[in-house]
């Protein structure tokens, strides 16, 4: 196998976004909805307003596709894992009901727009698998039919026959005609369709703060918009209201795509069930997709990549690894996604999040919901989804959530990272480096050097950790992310670390 000195560090998929096809916003511009995010999310939604008669600017910090709609395993499916046997336990059979419906129906929305537009994105129709490896992992598969099944989806049962993989499954449960597609040929296939006839998409310009009212006001580094409505569809939200920072967990999962000397790639979307770590299995043309690897964002990956090569090759016969990338996505305190106005009763503020690694339908999903909400027709999901139910038996989930955020503003956890200089940090290494003013973060090159960063997370002041997998600094407590040198990698955070040089 070919060493990752060749792997590309970046998803396959976002070879496929160009540089300066969208304009930076400039000035101050004028329209019904504007909606901050360029993913799956913000895309749709922007295209149903638009095709609902409103007037829509998209405002996107970097490129449409660059987040995590760009980086994920692309599985467009309305099986996910153990999603309906997780949402009868904390909820009920009906939410899960709903839940199935919302995602059946975001799945057959993206093959209807991909046709409808004619948008290149290397559509296919294959089907999911949930799995077991082993007799142990079955009680779990057995769980999943059924309430899949209760919740209204045509699930079968078989030993993964069209999972199209070298290894033997004990039990899994089958959703067939879900979808595989290039999302960032989907994504932007939508973008391209959002702009023009009065309305417009942005790139490359980040959004430092909104003011609410009638209208409101989207500020940019470099422009601003004013619109009636606000949708915030940044992934993880960057408003500090609403109670969002309290409720979601970031986390963060590995990829890599594999070309193989041998053999085939799956033929199926499939993820493990019923035993740890969990395994998710896709293909892009033919190269093999391996993925997992989770942890919280901001606590240590160990070696993800590593992992999930030594994975592969154990199964299928690997002549190289061509690309290897990561992404994370919010899992709400209670499991469901997190729909509508922003803060309670807000008609000009409205967010989606909380797809707990299942986006590009919930996303889907979010978009339909908001365009209802914003048009004023009724959704029957919308209340489901709101981001302000009343969920009981969440208090545990969400005590937890909070202890931790209160645990990461302090810094003792940093202390097993600390040396006395900067000549301690080895090269290709980050330490926690004493200077006059508190602690700097550094990382030293391959070259010998040195980046200093304040460790305060610029979004609400948690401590910064570094991630050796992805040579960054990610914040345990909102996922907020940043390069050696400061720059914001994810939100919410939406101000670089400032610069420090400890030497
Ligand atoms: C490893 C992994 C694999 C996954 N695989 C799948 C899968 O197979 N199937 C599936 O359904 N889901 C999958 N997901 C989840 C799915 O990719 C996401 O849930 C979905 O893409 C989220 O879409 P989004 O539009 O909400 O967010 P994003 O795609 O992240 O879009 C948000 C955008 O907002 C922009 N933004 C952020 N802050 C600002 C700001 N201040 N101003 C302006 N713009 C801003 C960002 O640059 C970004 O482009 C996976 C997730 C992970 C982590
Ligand atoms: S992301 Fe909220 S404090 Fe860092």
């Amino acid at each position: 196998m070919t060493e990752a000195t060749t792997t590309a560090r970046h998803s396959l998929w976002s070879e496929a976004i160009p540089h300066g096809r969208f304009p930076a916003l400039t000035g101050e511009t004028a329209v019904d909805v504007a909606v901050v995010g360029g993913g799956i999310t913000g895309v749709t939604t922007a295209l149903l307003l638009k095709r609902a008669g409103l007037r829509v600017a998209l405002v996107e910090a970097d490129r449409v596709g660059s987040g995590v709609s760009g980086n994920n395993t692309a599985k467009v499916t309305a099986l996910q894992s153990t999603v309906y046997s997780t949402i009868e336990h904390k909820h009920d059979a009906e939410t899960a009901a709903a839940y199935a419906d919302g995602n059946t129906a975001a799945v057959e929305r993206v093959a209807s727009l991909v046709s409808e537009l004619g948008i290149d994105c290397d559509l296919r129709r294959m089907p999911a698998y949930t799995f077991a490896f082993d007799e142990a992992g079955r009680a779990a598969i057995e769980q999943e039919a059924q309430a899949a099944a209760r919740a209204g989806l045509p699930v079968t049962r078989d030993r993964g026959e069209l999972m199209g993989v070298p290894f033997a499954v004990a039990d899994a449960v089958r959703l067939d005609d879900q979808l595989a597609i290039h999302p960032v040929k989907y994504v932007r296939g939508l973008a391209e369709v959002v702009d023009g006839d009065g309305s417009r998409v942005y790139e490359a310009g980040r959004v430092l703060r909104i003011e609410d009212g009638k209208p409101t006001r989207v500020h940019t580094d470099r422009g601003t918009v004013v619109a009636e409505r606000v949708v915030v569809a940044t992934h993880y939200p960057i408003l500090d209201r609403g109670l969002y920072f309290a409720r979601l967990e970031p986390v963060r999962s590995y990829c890599v795509a594999v070309r193989l000397a041998s053999g085939t790639p799956p033929t199926g979307l499939s993820i493990s069930a019923g035993s740890s770590p969990t395994w998710s299995l896709a293909s892009a043309g033919d190269l093999l997709i391996v993925s997992g690897q989770g942890h919280a964002t901001g606590s240590a990956p160990g070696e993800p990549y590593e992992e999930l090569t030594k994975f592969a090759a154990e199964h299928w016969d690997i002549a190289e690894v061509t690309h290897r990338w990561s992404a994370q996505d919010p899992t709400s305190y209670d499991n469901l996604p997190m729909i509508g106005p922003y803060t309670p009763g807000s008609t000009t503020l409205y967010g989606a999040t909380g797809f707990m690694k299942w986006g590009l339908s919930n996303g889907t999903m979010a978009a339909e919901v908001l365009t209802d909400l914003i048009v004023g027709r009724d959704n029957p999901l919308a209340a489901r989804f709101s981001p302000h139910r009343l969920t009981l038996g969440s208090t545990p989930k969400l005590a937890k959530l909070n202890a931790k955020v209160a645990a990461d503003l302090v810094g003792d956890r940093l202390k097993s990272a600390e040396v006395d200089s900067v000549a301690d940090v080895p090269v290709g290494e980050a330490r926690v480096v004493r200077d006059g003013s508190g602690k700097a973060g550094v990382y030293r090159d391959e070259a010998g050097g040195v980046h200093g960063v304040s460790l305060r997370c610029t979004h609400l002041g948690c401590l910064v950790r570094f991630n050796p997998a992805e040579r960054s600094w990610d914040c345990p407590c909102h996922g907020s992310r940043f390069d050696v040198d400061g720059a914001v990698l994810e939100g919410p955070a939406t101000k670089p670390l400032p610069r420090r040089d400890p030497s």
